[in-house]
């Protein structure tokens, strides 16, 4: 199969996005920019098109798969009901990063949702991927375009990189603006359980109801009990080289880096503008940002991973952030990204 490259910018996009409608209509793949990831879409209705997702990708079909919609009207037609919470949740942040997982109704096939009884919904705020669900007329089912236990894809290129010959196209939406997969929760008693941190953080949650965290996303995995988000169980982004990341206060952070750096052979950094600025030149470093600025380090963080696959070194040094904000999804990324080598400096305890 060739796969074709669509640039959402062109003039005709209008008349090709209904072409792409139709091919998702007939059970075909189609790759789509969202503002947090690239997503590999297939028709959300379809168990056939559920399969040919998780063979696209080599994914394990236990793992569920988010399923985007237009908007609110159309999410109501794959749940047996929605609450006032998630109504509300919905109403403030779609089309947006954050996926509400609902007790879904009988239109969602068993191979969408992995077999279980909910179903993972968001609508995505990029306009050419709201164009394709309208153009598509069903809910495009779509996990992120990468091939399984690698990078989320924030570019077209990426996507190619990964899936090219395995799916019929990739629209060309620009780099993500995020960067980081979208904030998962659910709903019930209310109370609003946090199955992945995103975009919408846990402070912006509060607001709305108190907020408890899957104890999954905060200890080790042995420790911790199975994560309710089953994809969250597996390595993911994992770079080739075995990676370590040190946190928490900034000169104790520096002058481990810096030693490093001297005592060390073939080695990568993935540090902050100021950090990498006091390391010795011409060695390999991905700049990831200024420090504190949590925007910029998400929306960089899968290009920095994805940097190293293309560097031989055989360990890489990273530089943390702080853990409010964005910055929880960050840590939790990087904490997947190291296998759990994540260090914390004038801590109580090294984790
Ligand atoms: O930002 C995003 O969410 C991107 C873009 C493309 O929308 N999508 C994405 O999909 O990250 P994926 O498949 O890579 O991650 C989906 C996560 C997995 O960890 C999966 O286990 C979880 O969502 N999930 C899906 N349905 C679920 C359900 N019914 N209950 C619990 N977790 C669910
Ligand atoms: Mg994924």
């Amino acid at each position: 199969m060739k796969t074709i490259c669509v640039d959402a910018g062109a003039p005709d996009f209008a008349k090709r996005v209904k072409e792409l409608g139709q091919i998702l209509r007939e059970g075909g793949l189609v790759a789509f920019p969202t503002e947090t990831v690239y997503g590999l879409g297939g028709n959300a209705l379809s168990a056939e098109s559920a399969r040919k997702i998780y063979a696209a990708k080599g994914r394990p079909s236990d793992n569920p798969l988010i399923v985007h919609v237009a908007d609110i009207a159309q999410a109501r037609t794959l749940v047996k009901s929605l609450s006032p919470l998630e109504e509300k949740l919905m109403e403030t942040f779609w089309p947006g990063p954050l996926t509400l997982v609902c007790p879904k109704s009988d239109i969602i096939p068993p191979e969408t949702s992995g077999g279980l009884s909910t179903v993972a919904i968001r609508s995505p705020a990029h306009p050419a991927t709201q164009a394709l669900l309208r153009a598509a007329g069903v809910p495009i089912a779509g996990p992120s375009a990468n091939l399984s236990g690698k990078p989320s894809p924030t570019t077209a290129a990426d996507v190619l990189a990964d899936l090219s010959g395995r799916i019929e196209a990739v629209i060309d939406g620009g780099p993500c603006e995020i960067g980081l997969e979208s904030t998962i929760v659910s709903c019930a008693d209310g109370v609003i359980t946090l199955y992945r941190p995103g975009a919408v953080t846990t402070e912006m949650l509060e607001a709305f109801a108190p907020v408890s965290v899957d104890p999954a996303l905060l200890g080790k995995a042995d420790a911790a009990a199975a994560p309710k988000a089953p994809g969250m169980k597996y390595r993911h982004y994992a770079p080739r080289a075995p990676m370590t990341v040190y946190a928490g206060d900034a000169e104790s952070v520096q002058s481990i880096l810096v030693s490093l750096a001297i005592e060390k052979r073939n080695i990568g950094f993935f540090v902050s503008e100021e950090t990498a600025a006091l390391l010795p030149a011409g060695l390999p470093v991905f700049i990831w940002g200024r420090r504190g600025d949590d925007a910029t380090m998400a929306r960089r963080l899968f290009a920095g991973l994805h940097y190293f696959d293309t560097v031989p070194v055989e360990a890489i040094y990273g530089e943390g952030t702080g853990m409010t904000g964005m910055g929880f999804a960050i840590m939790n990324r990087l904490t997947k990204a190291t296998g759990y080598h994540i260090i914390m400096k004038n801590a109580e305890t090294d984790t």
